[in-house]
Formats: structure tokens, sequence, C-alpha cells
């Protein structure tokens, strides 16, 4: 079950908002501010620590890790027991009191917490009614609470008594979670448990981890267990235990990870998202790599766990996935279609996991997710595997939830994104499509011919997106231009529709300019009222079938005074004539042209949010990867 592993998992990070624990012989605050800068990223609120040594010492601050940093740089809290939190706020506005970690009603207890406690508010009238006050909004004080009464409930001779706690508390709570606590009359013992949001036990010399996410311990050690949902944690510095919350025996597996310290660091970029644009050629040709057999003109995709026969009998496709792993999926749906012959269809995973939607015996599901753990798509694919589904993953994060979970997939291979705007992953992502359509299509209707000649487009990308790359500066003096504006739209047609929707995401989630992606001809059924010398149209029109008609689309733009910026075939001076300003892509195959369509529009958007001072690697609101619903 699961995408298949093969030699030592690759170290990816994942995640929002996060957790770092730890127990063992050495002082833990500076090891614990260490791994929360790791995680900054990916929740960026709020963030704090509690040490235990004796008693409990805590310490929260709102905004960025540097200002909880500053406050402990006067009076660091001592003590080799600890731990932490980056926050992404759900239920209560970031400021200090909000943030974790949280403490029970007698101050003994903390808890730090990832994810959504549902039915909170329940729980928070019997604690009421029992005597509780509550300091914070958030549900994590009430989960807090829940556990130091449980504690307190419990005979002090109970065995494993903070553990028995937690887990009779969490039996209480329906939502989501992934939680560390440490108890003053427990000096000794760490416990933590996950349901739905991700945590990873790290395994060091007389010393633990407890993470959201390998990269903040991978420094430290690289022997990991990936915990699964309903897992109960018990750490002392020198052994550990996982049981079940559910009571069923549980089974765990220790993994190496293969950490590079220079993939989670900058070097010479100054921002992640620029850095893992200018990774494409790489990431691009780590998802091909051993994946072409040009003897039968094919790709080769054994972890798919499935046989050429069960293959071939598939009638139908579902793709689901949410944000830019959806947009891939909307490119994926063309490319398999247009090779294969096969009818797909594509899905928001928020919406999957809730419709009822009607599907054949003979349909296969596609998952789609960078991290392996936005909640949605988890959502989606557990609800089609209750029907019975076959379903795929295409996942970068090796040993995420998702990757697990499905019965096969594809790895990206691409190596952490850490820009919360996803970039290399979408290009991978539309690799593994093409494989996929041209494996798919080899079944079917594409002929020995056509196969090679997509091999070839495919070994020809990385070249021509290291030239493609050349071009940064002409398109950052463009998005100088235009870095003012209040709108902006993207239009694409068919396998670039996609793209535009792409180009539109990338350019709101981080300069926060308003823009939308359409599919070109919806331009005169009401976008077109949007159109004026303000609003500019980003027009994705290669060399392909329908340029003629993305042509025709672009003068109806220009005949209301919409400024044009064309994403066009190298040597196309047609479109280069109508546009105010042109950036050329090279000739390729209509199936893999997303893939060089997309990076002009992703440094575009780049360049404009630098222009205008955004935080590009953490821009508001946003969080790496959504882990609640
Ligand atoms: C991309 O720029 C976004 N931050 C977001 O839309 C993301 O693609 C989406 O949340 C899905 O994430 P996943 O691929 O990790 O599942
Ligand atoms: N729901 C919790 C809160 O809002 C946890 C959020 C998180 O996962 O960071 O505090």
């Amino acid at each position: 079950m699961g995408l298949e592993l093969t030699g030592r998992a690759r170290y990816l990070p994942l995640f929002m908002c996060g957790i770092v624990a730890y127990i063992g012989k050495k002082e833990a605050q500076p090891l614990l501010l260490d791994g929360l800068r790791r995680l900054e990223y990916r929740g960026y609120d709020s963030s704090g620590l509690a040490i235990l040594n004796g008693s409990l010492h805590v310490s929260k601050k709102v905004g960025r890790i540097s200002n909880l940093e500053e406050c402990l740089s006067g009076a660091p809290l001592s003590g080799t027991i600890g731990i932490s939190h980056t926050r992404w706020a759900t239920h209560g506005e970031p400021n200090d009191t909000n943030a974790h970690p949280h403490l029970d009603n007698r101050k003994k207890l903390a808890l730090v917490h990832n994810g959504v406690v549902e039915n909170y508010q329940a729980l928070k009238r019997k604690l009421v009614a029992a005597g509780h006050t509550f300091e914070s909004e958030t549900d994590t004080e009430i989960l807090a609470h829940l556990v130091g009464s449980m504690y307190d409930s419990l005979p002090a001779s109970t065995p494993h008594r903070l553990e028995t706690a937690l887990k009779l508390a969490l039996k209480q709570v329906q939502g989501t979670y992934g939680v560390a606590v440490v108890h003053a009359d427990e000096p000794d013992v760490l416990v933590g448990a996950r349901r739905g949001s991700p945590l990873v036990l790290g395994i060091g010399q007389d010393e633990h981890f407890l993470a959201s996410d390998v990269s903040a311990i991978v420094a430290h050690t690289q022997k990991v267990v990936y915990l699964k949902d309903f897992d109960l944690i018990t750490l002392t510095g020198n052994s550990f235990t996982i049981k079940s919350i559910t009571d069923k025996p549980s089974e765990f597996q220790i993994s190496e990870v293969d950490y590079r310290t220079e993939d989670a660091e900058l070097g010479s970029f100054p921002h992640f998202m620029l850095k893992e644009i200018f990774e494409q050629p790489t990431s691009i040709q780590n998802a091909v790599r051993g994946r072409l057999n040009a003897e039968e003109a094919s790709a080769v995709l054994g972890g798919l766990n499935m046989s050429p026969q069960e293959l071939r009998e598939v009638e139908r496709i579902v793709i689901t996935a949410c944000g830019t792993a959806l947009h891939a999926g909307i490119v994926g749906e063309h490319i398999i279609e247009s090779l294969a012959h096969i009818p797909v269809e594509i899905d928001f995973a928020s919406e999957f996991r809730y419709r009822n939607c009607p599907m054949d015996r003979r349909t296969l599901v596609i998952v789609v997710s960078q991290s392996g753990e936005t909640a949605d798509t988890l959502g989606a694919l557990r609800e089609a595997r209750r029907r019975g589904y076959r379903v795929l993953g295409i996942c970068n994060n090796v040993g995420s939830t998702i990757a697990r979970e499905t019965d096969g997939g594809v790895y990206m291979h691409a190596g952490p994104e850490i820009g919360v705007a996803a970039t290399k992953s979408f290009t991978s992502q539309v690799t593994i499509f093409a494989l996929l359509g041209l494996l798919l299509g080899r079944m079917r209707f594409l002929s020995f011919t056509q196969g090679s000649e997509f091999i070839k487009g495919l070994e020809a990308l990385p070249d021509q997106i290291t030239k493609l790359l050349k071009q940064a500066d002409k398109i950052r003096a463009i998005a100088d231009k235009y870095k003012s504006v209040k709108s902006m739209l993207y239009f694409g047609r068919n396998v670039q529709y996609g793209v535009a929707m792409e180009g539109a995401l990338k350019m709101k989630e981080i300069s926060y300019i308003h823009a939308e992606g359409y599919p070109a001809a919806e331009l005169k059924h009401g976008v077109i009222a949007m159109i004026d010398h303000h609003t500019p149209s980003i027009f994705i029109v290669p060399n392909d079938s329908l340029r003629n008609k993305n042509i025709s689309t672009m003068q109806e733009v220009k005949a209301r005074k919409g400024p044009i910026i064309a994403i066009a075939t190298e040597g196309d001076e047609d479109v280069a004539a109508i546009a105010d300003d042109t950036i050329f892509v090279p000739a390729a195959h209509e199936c893999l042209l997303p893939i060089l369509a997309v990076v002009p529009l992703q440094l575009f958007s780049y360049y404009t949010a630098v222009l205008l001072n955004r935080d590009v690697d953490k821009p508001r609101n946003l969080a790496k990867s959504v882990t609640v619903e």
C-alpha cells in the first residue's frame, strides 16, 4: 500500500503551523528556537515555548520567531525538556495570549497543538461548569484544560499517568490534532499524539525530538518515525513507546532521512521562491529520471502498483487536489485526454469529499499534493477509498499521510519546497501527468513515433527552462511597469487554462494584487467589463492549435485599450505586434508547453511582489500546507 519508497526516504519538509519538542540532556531552548526557525515559513502568526525545569516556564509572543527570540534573549529559560509552537491561527486572532503553549487550569500542564478541536464549545461548557476559567480564545486551551483535568482525576499511582490522561482526553475530541504535552509533576516525560496533523519522532543519542515536520529536527538526527493517525507517544530521554489512542496495537517503522542542508537553505538567493523557480531545470530532470523507456517509446512508472491490464481497463479518471496542485491537475486533464483519450474530470478536493459524485467501477482517482498532508485532499482520498476506488497519488513529500494512504502513485522528487507560493512542485506535477499521459497513450492511441517525439520533448525541458530563466531581468522590468495596478486578468485556452489559473494565483498570493484566470474565450461572456487601460491582460498564447483564436481575443482586449502581456512562442512576431510586452518561450509539444509557459509567470509575480516590498516567502494569511479543513 502507498507510494513506493525506494532506498532512503528523501528529506522533504511540509506543513503549516509547527511543533517542536525536545527531551534529553541538552539545553532545550536553543534547540527549540532553531527548530521553530526552520518551520517558520509554515505558520508565523505567533510562537511560544514552555520549558520544564522543576516547574513550567512559558514564553510566547505574537509575530515572527525573532520576536520570541528577542523576548528570551535577556532571560533564557533553562531546562532539558521543552515544547514549542509556531501558530497559524484558526480560533482567535494572533496575539500573545492566543499563542501556544496553553496551560491547564492548575497551570501545571503545558500543551502545543496543530489542528482544530471541532467540539471545543461543548467541551468548554462542561469545563466551565466544573469551574475552569480560560484566558485565550483558542480551541487549544480547552484541550489543555481537558488533559489537565483528566490527569488530576487519575490516582497518583496510575501507571503512565500523563499518557493515560492524554488518551482519555483525546477520546472526547472531535477534530484534528498534533499535540505535545509536558506536566510539572512528570519531570522526565513528554507525551504526544496525532490525528490529521502530522508528527514525527526523532531518535537521538539519549535524546528524543517530536516535531510536526522533519526539517525541524533533521540537523540533530536522521533516525525518525513518522507517526500515524491515533498514535500516542511517550518519550523520555532514552526511551520511547508508541501506542494507539484506540487501544489497538500500533506498529511503527524507523526510517533514515536523507538530509542535505543546502536543500533547506537559501544559498545565494534572496528568497526561497526565487531559488525554487531556478531549481526547475533540476526538479524536472528528477521527475523524469529513470522513468523513460526509449525502446518502447513509453514511460515507466513502477510505483503505480497497477498491471498493464489494469491500466488498460481504466475508463475514466478523476483528478482531485487543491490550489496549485489543482491547477496542475487541470493541465493534467488536458494532457491525458489528448494523449490517451481517456475522459478525465477534475474537482476541488474540498468539493469532491462531500459531493455524491457518481463514479463507474473503472474510474481511477488521482490525488495531487506537494505536501501530502493537505486536509481537504486527504479527505477526498479517504472518501474515494472508502467507496472502493483505486486512488493514485502524485506527491512530493516522502512518507506523508497522502503518500502512505494511496494505493500507489508517483513521487515528484522535487526536493523541499519552502516558499509558501508553490513553483517547482507545479512543473513537477505537470511533468508527471505528461509521463502518465505518455504511458496510458502508448497503451491506446499514441504511435511509437509520437511516443518517441514526446520523449524528446520531455528530455529537452531542463535546457529550455535554463534558457527561459535568462530572461529574468526582462521580466523584472515588465513587473516594474505594471506593479501599481489593482487587478490583472490571465487568459489561456485548453491546456493553457490551468497555467492562466496558476499565474493568477501566484500574483494574488504574494503581491496581493487581485488577479483571475479564465479560459480566453470566456472574456466576452462578462469579464470584458473589467477591461480598461489600467487592467493588464496576460495572454498565454503559444504557437499551438488555438493560437489564432487567442489572437482574436487579444484583439478584443486591444480594441478596449487593455494593456496586454503575451507569453508567446519564440519568433512569433504577430503576437508581439499586438501585445504591449511579450515574453518568448521555446517551441514545444502542446502538452509540454504549460511547463515552459508558467515559468515567466512565476517570475512575473515574484518580481512584482519584491518591487512592492512584500514578504515573498511568508505572504500574509497563508500557510505552506493547509492541514485544517
Ligand atoms: C500554492 O502556491 C498554495 N500555497 C496552495 O494553493 C497549495 O498549492 C495548496 O494548498 C495545495 O497544497 P499541497 O500541494 O501541499 O496539497
Ligand atoms: N486551532 C489552534 C489555534 O488557533 C491551532 C492552530 C495551529 O494549528 O497553529 O490556536
